[in-house]
């Protein structure tokens, strides 16, 4: 299972790419969503996070996010869900080992991440916008991958060893525009699996389906994975 922000739109976390509603269509990312970004002005985007932050919070988890939970649990051992996405709907709705190819936006880490010492704490960081630690004033930065930074290597190997040993990848709400996120269909594909993509437009990996069902998580996850 690979999911993308398409995943929690029925949730009303907005997408990056939908036209005049995606986040990208009304800010710009490499201001909001790169290091040089945030260096050039700190407060800009830890205040753009922190909206979203209170934005997801504020949220619930979909009738798709709940469909998902049920079935892996209904097949203990059978079900990997990988995530582009950082809110933490997957984990609301029950689903457990979620692996987070982009981090976590209510995770917390440092800006400057060698310098730290056991003396900088992130619990007592100073206050502000962002904040900062209290012994070394390292900026306390959002806990997701920005453009042009490295996936967690742990995540991305189990990621790719999930695509490579599953029998079918489904592949919800992604436009496939991001790699090496993209690029987890085409593996499953070539080591085998059937693909099959749950989108209402048309997405850049289509090619890699053998399945593409044209609608939205919400309403064609509970279809698909209900099996009472
Ligand atoms: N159900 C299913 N799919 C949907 C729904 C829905 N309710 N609503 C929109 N979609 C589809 C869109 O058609 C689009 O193809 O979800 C996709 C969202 O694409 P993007 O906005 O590009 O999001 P995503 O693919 O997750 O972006 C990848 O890019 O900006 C970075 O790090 C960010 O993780 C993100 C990555």
């Amino acid at each position: 299972m690979l999911t993308g922000a398409g995943m929690s739109a029925e949730s009303g976390v907005p997408t990056f790419r939908d036209a005049q509603t995606g986040l990208w269509a009304n800010f710009d990312p490499m201001q909001l969503a790169s290091e040089e970004g945030f260096r050039a002005n700190p407060s800009l985007v830890w205040d753009w996070y922190a909206s979203r932050r209170d934005k997801m919070r504020a949220v619930q988890p979909n009738a798709g996010h709940v469909a998902l939970a049920r079935f892996a649990k209904q097949h203990p051992g059978r079900v990997g869900i990988v995530t582009q996405n950082v809110d933490d709907l997957h984990q609301r709705a029950g689903s457990e080992g979620v692996i987070r190819l982009h981090g976590d936006i209510l995770q917390d880490t440092w800006l400057e991440r060698g310098r730290c010492t056991p003396s900088c704490d992130m619990a007592r960081a100073v206050p502000g916008s962002p904040p900062r630690c209290a012994a070394c004033g390292n900026l306390v930065r959002p806990g997701v991958v920005w453009f042009g930074e490295m996936l967690p290597a742990d995540a991305l190997a189990q990621a790719e060893s999930l695509a490579e040993r599953c029998d079918v990848m489904l592949v919800v709400g992604t436009s496939g525009s991001v790699y090496p996120a993209a690029g987890l269909a085409h593996r499953a594909r070539r080591a085998g699996a059937k693909v099959m993509i749950v989108n209402p437009e048309p997405s850049e990996i289509d090619d890699e389906a053998h399945v593409l069902l044209r609608g939205t998580a919400a309403h064609l996850l509970p279809a698909l994975l209900d099996m009472n």
